[in-house]
């Protein structure tokens, strides 16, 4: 049975939980950074303070409607169990609950924002400053949720989306450290701010940009067997809980082709070559090398599976890696597929002659 297809038909929701993410923490961003720079501070004749505040607040509500926006988006895809309570109440959702939090939490503290700008009148200037400042935390926040829960945080055009937001703000604070700040609280401010910036590009790389991220990140096993098997959804591209989206993608199927051998007793190459059955179509090539037993069997020294999955447009997508066992008529290994998931899949071969028939299956627990 191919375990595919499933909640590729929710995938325009998937693309604007995305985008209007991306937009959203773009908008904080720039808040943030004209905050920081100190909205009062950064007038000039042609720009008047009024122009730079109303920018500054204009900018915090489109903020909050993107995020809107994203939020429910989110909320009612049905791939991701993030569950409703998860847009308000930090570390509840089912999917990946740590990072998905860190968004929650943000959205509070700008909820918080918002409700005392609304009722500034009736606050001390006092209260209203410190919530205000609070609320800064929420940038931090929002990046961390989006390279830690977007699925396609190791593309590098995300990346550089979020190297850009790390970058402008930086500056504002540069900016602000330069003109405003007490030289008593220079270093620390400075101190802190370099330490964020390391702490965010160590986190990216030992994080979302290596192998496994989606398992450690929290997505739920069910996901994580979805992510290695999901079929095309759209021209663009499927989703996959591993990380990326592939123009085709593995499936397991029957198949059935040849089997030849060649080389020494001591060194022998087996080599089956085979298609499967039904859409896509599917190449695969197994390579074993070892030296030949008595009963016809081969002792492996190495050998590497690769599945060429036929897309849309002739375009094909390569999964392939080495066999991690062999054991009587079934080959496991785990393939590295397009966007650089993990699949670990088993073969099972039935072999007659030079003909040759089985089964592709993928494995539980491919990891992206
Ligand atoms: C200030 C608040 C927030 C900001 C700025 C923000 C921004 C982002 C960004 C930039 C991404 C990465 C998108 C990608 O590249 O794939 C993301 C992912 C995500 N966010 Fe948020 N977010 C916030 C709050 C929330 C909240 C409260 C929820 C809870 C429902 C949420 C749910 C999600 C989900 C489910 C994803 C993963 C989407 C995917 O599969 O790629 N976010 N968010």
């Amino acid at each position: 049975m191919p375990l595919a297809a499933a909640g590729t038909g929710m995938a325009p929701l998937w693309y604007t939980t995305r985008a209007t993410g991306e937009v959203a923490l773009a908008l904080l961003t720039a808040t943030v950074a004209l905050g920081v720079a100190g909205v009062a501070r950064f007038t000039t004749p042609r720009w008047p303070r009024l122009v730079t505040s109303g920018l500054h607040r204009n900018l915090s509500l489109m903020a909050v409607a993107f995020l809107a926006g994203h939020i429910l988006t989110a909320l009612l895809d049905t791939y991701a169990p993030v569950g409703w309570s998860a847009a308000v109440l930090p570390f509840s959702s089912a999917y990946r609950p740590f990072w998905l939090g860190l968004g929650t939490l943000a959205f509070d503290l700008l909820l918080a924002v918002v409700a005392t700008s609304l009722l500034r009148a009736r606050l001390r200037y006092r209260s209203w400053r410190a919530v205000h400042w609070t609320a800064y935390a929420a940038w931090p926040l929002a990046l961390w949720h989006g390279l830690g829960t977007g699925t396609d945080g190791r593309l590098p055009w995300l990346l550089a989306i979020d190297a850009v937001c790390v970058l402008c703000v930086l500056a504002a604070v540069i900016w602000r450290l330069s003109v405003a700040v007490p030289a008593s609280r220079r270093q620390a401010v400075a101190a802190a701010s370099a330490v964020f910036v390391l702490a965010t590009v160590v986190f990216v790389a030992v994080g979302p940009l290596q192998p496994g991220w989606a398992r450690r990140a929290g997505t739920p096993v069910a996901l994580l067997g979805h992510g290695s098997v999901q079929q095309t959804g759209t021209a663009a591209g499927t989703r996959t809980a591993a990380g990326g989206t592939s123009a085709a993608s593995l499936t397991s199927a029957t198949f059935a082709g040849g089997i030849a051998q060649s080389g020494s007793t001591q060194n022998t190459t087996v080599t089956v070559t085979a298609d499967t059955q039904g859409s896509p179509h599917q190449h695969i090539v197994i390579t074993l090398h070892g030296a030949s037993g008595q009963g016809g069997g081969i002792a492996l020294s190495s050998g590497r599976v690769s599945v060429s999955v036929a897309g849309g447009g002739g375009a094909a997508d390569i999964y392939q890696g080495p066999v991690t066992s062999l054991s009587g008529d079934q080959v496991g290994a785990v393939l590295t597929g397009p966007s650089g998931q993990r699949v670990p899949v088993r073969v099972r071969l039935a072999i007659s002659g030079g003909h040759v028939t089985g089964r592709l299956e993928l494995t539980p627990g491919g990891d992206g």
